[in-house]
């Protein structure tokens, strides 16, 4: 072959290449997501499920970590609609203020799903669908495992989750929402540790040095990371956590689950980060023109060191599992 004819057979598999390549892009259905950051191991775990399950699919993922900042979510979303992504989800960060965004994502006709997180608008119709878990429900579980197994006289020391945000709300209504039938149940102590684990150890060592610590007996903690931190600070205080001070928070991550094999923590309510498929379901019937339901709630259990106690209603009994190693092996998150 010839110079001449080697430039052209070049240029032809290099035109052949840009071609097939930009005909699979544009096959893909584009999606812009922001997360809310790296806060916690729920939260990785839940990266996790998105990246992966839109890696498996026919999805052009722009992902965009906001590190826990509304005003960061915000640009994500602006720049999603101009770059004209097919849909858009975002968890965030807390629940007011997104309402602005939302029409501008409207007014481009940019379907939205909320993912793990609700938001609070006045106006219908700014987001297609919302996918996660009932937290306020999250709450009156952990309320009613304080009530049947520490009974109806405790005080508690509480580990609200990022102010602002729906989670931390929600979970701290449906708690209050149970313990409000037992009068002698108080809640004593209250703040955030912002959702990470090392603030929550913070936190939990300036309750510790408060004149209330001696009467601290439950810790009910917002996410697990929290309450892994506040074992520390406990242990480091000289008491035994799941002991001296009984333990439950949310999420079920692995290392919640041995700390309670290990006695260190007692109950977890489990919020379920692996939604990523349930996700694209939604984003690819959406991209069909099919119709979606506007509420898709994740399926969860609760678990403990013993099981067999009803955190449910009687109407719809929830029963904690009891953790075994096997269980803590088989966990993925
Ligand atoms: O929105 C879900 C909550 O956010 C999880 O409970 C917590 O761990 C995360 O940071």
């Amino acid at each position: 072959m010839n110079k001449f004819a080697t430039v052209i057979v070049a240029a032809a598999a290099a035109m052949l290449l840009v071609t097939g390549c930009s005909k699979s892009d544009s096959d893909k259905i584009k999606v812009g997501f922001s997360q809310v950051g790296a806060e916690s191991d729920w939260r990785k775990a839940s990266t996790e499920s998105i990246k992966g399950e839109a890696a498996k699919r026919n999805i052009d993922l722009t992902f965009s970590d906001a590190q826990q900042k509304q005003e960061n979510q915000i640009k994500a979303i602006r720049n999603f609609i101009s770059k004209g992504v097919d849909v858009i989800s975002f968890s965030p960060v807390v629940a007011t203020g997104f309402e602005d965004v939302l029409k501008e994502a409207k007014e481009a006709e940019i379907p939205v799903v909320l993912f793990d997180r609700a938001v609070d608008v006045s106006e219908d119709g700014l987001y297609v669908s919302f996918i996660g878990s009932d937290f306020v429900e999250e709450g009156r579980r952990a309320g009613r495992w304080v009530v049947k197994t520490v009974g109806e006289n405790a005080n508690v020391a509480e580990l609200v989750g990022t102010v602002g945000s729906a989670p931390a709300i929600d979970r701290k209504k449906g708690f209050e929402e149970i313990i409000s039938n037992y009068p002698g149940i108080k809640i004593i102590k209250s703040q955030s540790g912002d959702f990470t684990r090392a603030k929550g150890k913070e936190v939990m060592e300036s309750f510790l040095k408060s004149p209330e610590a001696d009467q601290i007996q439950v810790l009910f903690a917002h996410n697990d990371d929290m309450a892994l931190g506040a074992i520390q600070a406990i242990e480091e205080a000289g008491k035994k956590p799941g002991k001296d001070i009984i333990i439950i928070s949310i999420d079920g991550v692995k290392t919640m689950f041995e700390a309670i094999l290990a006695g260190k923590a007692n109950c977890t309510v489990e919020c379920n980060p692996l939604i990523g498929a349930q996700l694209f379901d939604v984003v690819e019937q959406i991209h069909e023109g099919k119709s979606v339901p506007s509420r898709i709630p994740s399926v969860e259990g609760v678990y403990d060191a013993d099981g067999n106690v009803n955190v449910g209603t009687d109407r719809e009994p929830v029963v904690t599992k009891k953790i075994t190693q096997e269980i803590v092996d088989s966990r993925k998150y």
